[in-house]
């Protein structure tokens, strides 16, 4: 049983294998007691919570007990405005324009599973799943309530959290702020991680320490987005890549989110992840409920890889869904980089006749094959196909790409509308605009307003007609630019604070709609690369495009970072040609197909200018990926050298029976005279034997077109560990290696 209550001391205490998280009620506050690693249900626990008596600028809530003062008691969802000065959790407006709220103890109750979160994407628990949710009820003497949700897997690290406000009164409130969840950690001894970066530069690496004050991440672009992802995390100084505590805190949304953490003046720190506030205010009528979206707090004793670990684990197998979640992904070839916009039917089947030759299995159709899209400043919105490209239409192409025996994905990009188009000239208002004002264009295109349930209903109906038109096994969803005068026709004043939150709800109903509809589609979102690689849309659609810099010693960062919190089949990977198209740079195909070989792999390049040693290696990098597909996505990673940190950047990936794995080592600017290092393994199995290759995809085997395997010899998986494997030498810049590890009884 995960979740104890002990009702003499007013005690929650949830345990999961290998954390503990524990708080009680004081004066019907919920204090928070302890988050990290499992106790024993044992004596004690309520003890440990600290109040002294403070001077009078911490002032005192109840009379009679002066060392109680909420500035000073750590809290599970406090509020702002009765003596706590630091940022609350939540606030609403009275009619009044008052807005003090105070939420105390009102009754729990403990459920098995995991209730779904009405009209949002969240962890999910099958039946036989040891998981349960303690529902806490929190009530203000106004009638406002609230339920505080926190779910434990027993065999996961993580607690799933999310608050629920419930209008009890009988006049609207307006919901001026609502984080998912906060914690009050007990000291500031703590540094923090988040992934930042930009279009083509995403999801790198920043760790700092924090400090008196605020520290703090957030989207204001209605998406996610390129710049900030919605995970942060707390580490102990000296936590790494193997050791030491973690807490991390992922946002299970794809808009505008917050995650900050405060160090208040005793020195405490306090995290709080949910909707960003700023621009953000909801109406609620008596009797609604507003749901906020889920944090998903992962504590990690084993460093940054066990963290990871989690997070990979449980997105992987509860949070995407669908047939797909468990199948290998297919091999593809995208045209995007290979044609851009510049394509017929012709050009296009050659490129899938030469990638049948290669091995592939799925063509990509990317943009440029509806409405007159010659050019990224036309068609939004007109879905349907250019018979000037494609004169048979996509059922046409499909078959002909199907006889070759592979199958046929489309790209799409729904949300979006071109100022000339059919939809915009037949529907100004559909998009997000305020009247009479400029409509402030990126792309040359405007944001559909998804918070308007007419603009929805025609984009299912749409998409169904184009799904249901060939023989689509794949769809390849973007979104390319971010909100700009945020505001719906249809939406009245006072709930014009709504729409980017509404639009977001718009946003996953449609999905549902869709992925429900095309259960046997496999999705992959995108966002201009990784502007929207975010849990929210991985619920929807097991992967996603990862970046549009597909470099491969940029990727190394890219995919490293990406990898803290998300697992290698949620991200797109593709060779692409030389010299890159974002960078310029020139890298080997060996080099481009080994990092690409990290995620869901495949190519983006005109396979037909390929000369035939060139087809001979990608046979050979095709037949490598797919004999460790199995490996990449459903495997254990860790990661062994970050290219944050350095000249090299090593991952590995291990089967769950830790009987086989896959050891990626990179090396980018080539070092004279460079000592002769080891590799330090990790994740295998002490005990076992393990028979090591090296696999080279640019030298053919014996017959020139199997892969070359050559031993490097027996090693004891302890010694792989500890000592670590012999390195190779690297020959020139931008050089890739792949050991394959083998059991060796
Ligand atoms: C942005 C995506 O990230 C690219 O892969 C490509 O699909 C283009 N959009 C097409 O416009």
């Amino acid at each position: 049983m995960p979740i104890h209550f002990e009702p003499e001391e007013q005690l929650f205490h949830l345990q999961t294998k290998g954390s503990s998280y524990a708080f009680k009620l004081v004066h019907g506050y919920p204090a928070h007691l302890y988050w990290g690693p499992r106790l024993r249900h044992g004596p004690g626990i309520a003890q440990i919570l600290q109040l002294a008596e403070r001077p009078s600028f911490s002032p005192n809530p109840v009379p009679e007990d002066k060392r109680l003062s909420l500035d000073t008691l750590p809290q599970e969802y406090p509020q702002y405005g009765t003596s706590d000065f630091r940022q609350p959790a939540f606030q609403v407006e009275w009619p009044d324009g008052t807005r003090i709220a105070e939420l105390k103890y009102a009754g729990h109750r403990v459920e098995k599973g995991k209730p779904k979160l009405p009209g949002l994407p969240a962890v999910y628990a099958e039946p036989g799943d040891a998981a349960e949710t303690l529902v806490l009820e929190l009530a203000d003497e106004s009638g406002l309530r609230a339920e505080l949700l926190y779910t434990v897997f027993e065999d996961a690290d993580a607690v799933m959290r999310s608050a629920r406000l419930i209008n009890g009164t009988s006049l609207p409130v307006n919901v001026l702020r609502a984080m998912s969840a906060t914690v009050d950690f007990p000291d500031d001894r703590y540094e923090w991680l988040c992934l930042s970066g930009a279009w083509a530069r995403e999801r790198h690496l920043s760790r700092r320490p924090i400090g008196p004050g605020g520290t703090r991440i957030e989207s204001r672009r209605g998406a996610s987005g390129h710049q900030l992802n919605p995970f942060a995390a707390l580490l102990r100084p000296g936590a790494d890549e193997d050791k030491g505590d973690v807490y991390g805190f992922s946002l299970v949304y794809s808009g505008n989110f917050l995650i900050e953490a405060e160090v208040d003046q005793f020195r405490t720190t306090r995290v709080a992840a949910g909707i960003n506030p700023f621009e953000f205010r909801w109406r609620l009528e008596p009797g609604e409920m507003f749901q906020t979206p889920e944090a998903v707090l992962v504590y990690s004793g084993e460093g940054l890889g066990g963290l990871s670990r989690t997070y990979h684990r449980l997105y992987r197998t509860r949070l995407a869904r669908g047939v797909h979640r468990d199948r290998e992904r297919p091999v593809l070839v995208n045209n995007w980089e290979a044609t851009y916009f510049n394509f017929n039917a012709e050009k296009l089947e050659a490129i899938a006749a030469a990638a049948a030759d290669l091995g592939i299995e799925l063509f990509v159709l990317d943009d440029g094959w509806f409405g007159k899209r010659d050019s990224d400043n036309c068609s939004l919105g007109d879905w349907r196909v250019d018979g000037r490209k494609l004169p048979g239409g996509l059922d046409d192409l499909a078959a002909r790409v199907n006889r070759l025996g592979l199958q046929f994905g489309l790209w799409v990009e729904p949300e979006m509308v071109s100022p000339d188009s059919d939809l915009y000239r037949a529907h100004p208002d559909w998009c997000l605009h305020v009247p009479g004002r400029r409509r402030t264009e990126g792309r040359n295109q405007l944001v559909l307003d998804l918070s308007r349930a007419d603009v929805r209903e025609y984009l299912f109906r749409t998409l169904a007609e184009v799904f249901s038109s060939a023989p689509i096994a794949y769809v390849k969803w973007d979104m390319n630019r971010n909100m700009t005068e945020v505001a719906s026709a249809q939406l009245p004043p006072e709930r014009q604070g709504e729409t980017a939150h509404r639009y977001m709800l718009g946003l996953y109903e449609l999905l549902e709609r869709i992925v429900t509809a095309f259960p046997g589609i496999l999705f992959e979102s995108c966002s201009g690369g990784g502007g929207r690689f975010d849990p929210g849309m991985l619920y929807y659609m097991p992967q996603t495009w990862t970046s549009d810099d597909t470099d491969a010693v940029e990727r190394l960062k890219i995919q490293y970072g990406t990898s803290i919190v998300y697992p290698a089949s949620a991200m797109g990977a593709h060779v692409s040609a030389v010299p890159n198209h974002q960078v310029g740079r020139m890298t080997s195909l060996e080099m481009r197909g080994l990092v690409a070989m990290g995620g869901n792999f495949g190519y983006e390049l005109d396979l037909t200018k390929f000369t035939e040693e060139e087809r001979a290696q990608v046979r050979r990098q095709v037949a490598l990926y797919k004999e460790i597909r199995g490996l990449v996505q459903q495997g254990d990673l860790y990661r062994l050298k970050s290219p944050f940190e350095g000249n090299e950047a090593a991952w590995m990936f291990v089967s769950p029976d830790r009987r086989e794995a896959a050891v990626f080592h990179f090396r980018v600017l080539a070092e004279p005279n460079a000592p002769l290092g080891r590799l330090a393994l990790r994740g295998l199995d002490p005990l076992r034997d393990y028979a090591v290759t090296r696999v080279v995809t640019a030298e053919g085997g014996a017959d020139g077109d199997r892969l070359a395997e050559t031993p490097v010899g027996v090693f004891a998986g302890d010694l792989l560990m500890q000592a670590g494997l012999p390195a190779e030498g690297f020959a020139g810049d931008f050089a890739g290696v792949l050991y394959r590890l083998r059991s060796a009884d």
